[in-house]
């Protein structure tokens, strides 16, 4: 195995939960630090309504500050035409959609059914292609609903399957809650990738029950290439109550460059990133790898008075 693609989205699903909305100044410096410690795509933010999700309020700005450097993509979310509308006026280079495969977290992520919000995308994928933007798509619950329980695997290849007919170039599979385990995710991804390739699909695992790196590896033996993950473990979803934030980037790097696989992240730099944006959210850090590299460094340091 030569390399695996990092996707960060930390600037937007760690920080849409978190309680302190931050200014556009501090996302533009997060992305920024985050891409110089070489993350190479990056989701900055969601057009959605700000009354829905106040942190995402300015993702334009964002867009618009962050502007454009040579082989880093930036990306939002869109929910319906609107978003797509406000993602092409600031240039955005690429979008995602996003459906889930639970009839209940749809209605109370998005207002809307699962069908409907499939009907909802063909037009944003039509005028993204038009436009010569890439749309990722993304499928919530892959392994339970925080509303209604059990997901079936079959319901999640469905949606999946929908997405990338319709022209998604990667369907991010999202673990919302947390609750999934190796063996369960292992057939997922078998039963996904009879619809769909596997090198389309990408691992998107939240950590509430520790079970985020678990997860990767299941799916990494499973053949996926692509993985989701926000910096020190930031956030979780306003619409998913409970649920923490993704897998730590940096425990993503930590697992993939110990085991010879090319991140091309510098895993220092990174942890100061995850040092920066805890100060400014005043919360304490969400990754292990961090806080036991941050504490060898600290005991080997010499002491400077
Ligand atoms: P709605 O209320 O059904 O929308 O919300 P509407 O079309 O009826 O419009 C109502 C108002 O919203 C109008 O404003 C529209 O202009 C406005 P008003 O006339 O009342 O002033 N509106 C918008 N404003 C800004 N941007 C837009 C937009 N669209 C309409 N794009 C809507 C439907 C989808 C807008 C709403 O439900 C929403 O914004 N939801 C956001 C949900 C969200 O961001 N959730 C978190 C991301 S998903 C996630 O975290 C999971 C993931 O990480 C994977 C995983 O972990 O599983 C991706
Ligand atoms: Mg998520």
């Amino acid at each position: 195995m030569d390399a695996v693609r990092l996707v960060e989205v930390g600037p937007r699903d760690g920080l849409q939960n978190e309680v302190r909305s931050l200014s556009v100044d501090t996302r533009v410096s997060l992305v920024e630090r985050l891409a110089a410690a070489g993350l190479r795509t990056l989701e900055v933010g969601a057009f959605v309504s700000p009354r829905w999700v106040p942190q995402m309020a300015g993702t334009d700005q964002v867009v618009s500050r962050l502007g454009q450097r040579p082989g880093v993509t930036y990306t939002a979310l869109v929910p319906n035409l609107q978003g797509l509308d406000a993602a092409l006026a600031v240039g955005c280079q690429e979008v995602a959609v996003f459906a889930a495969a639970s009839e209940m977290f749809s209605q109370r992520n998005i207002n809307c059914s699962i069908d409907q919000s499939l009907a909802r995308f063909r037009p944003v994928l039509a005028k993204a292609r038009k436009a010569g933007v890439a749309v990722r798509g993304y499928v919530s619950c892959i392994h339970g609903c925080p509303f209604s329980g059990d997901v079936s695997v079959s319901q999640v290849v469905r949606v999946a399957a929908a997405l990338y007919e319709m022209g998604c170039y990667e369907i991010s599979l999202g673990d919302t809650i947390g609750v999934g385990t190796p063996r369960a995710t292992a057939r997922l991804i078998a039963a996904c990738a009879k619809e769909i390739p596997v090198v389309t699909l990408a691992g998107h695992f939240h950590d509430t029950y520790g079970m985020a790196v678990a997860n990767i590896h299941a799916a990494l033996e499973a053949g996926v290439r692509v993985f989701d993950s926000s910096v020190s473990g930031l956030g979780g979803c306003p619409y998913s109550p409970g649920a923490t934030g993704n897998v730590a980037t940096e425990e993503l790097v930590y697992l993939l460059e110990r085991q010879g696989i090319k991140t091309g992240v510098d895993l220092e730099q990174l942890i100061e990133v995850g040092v920066f944006i805890d100060r400014q959210l005043q919360r304490s850090g969400g990754s292990r790898v961090a806080k036991a590299m941050l504490t060898r460094q600290a005991l080997t340091r010499p002491n400077v008075t």
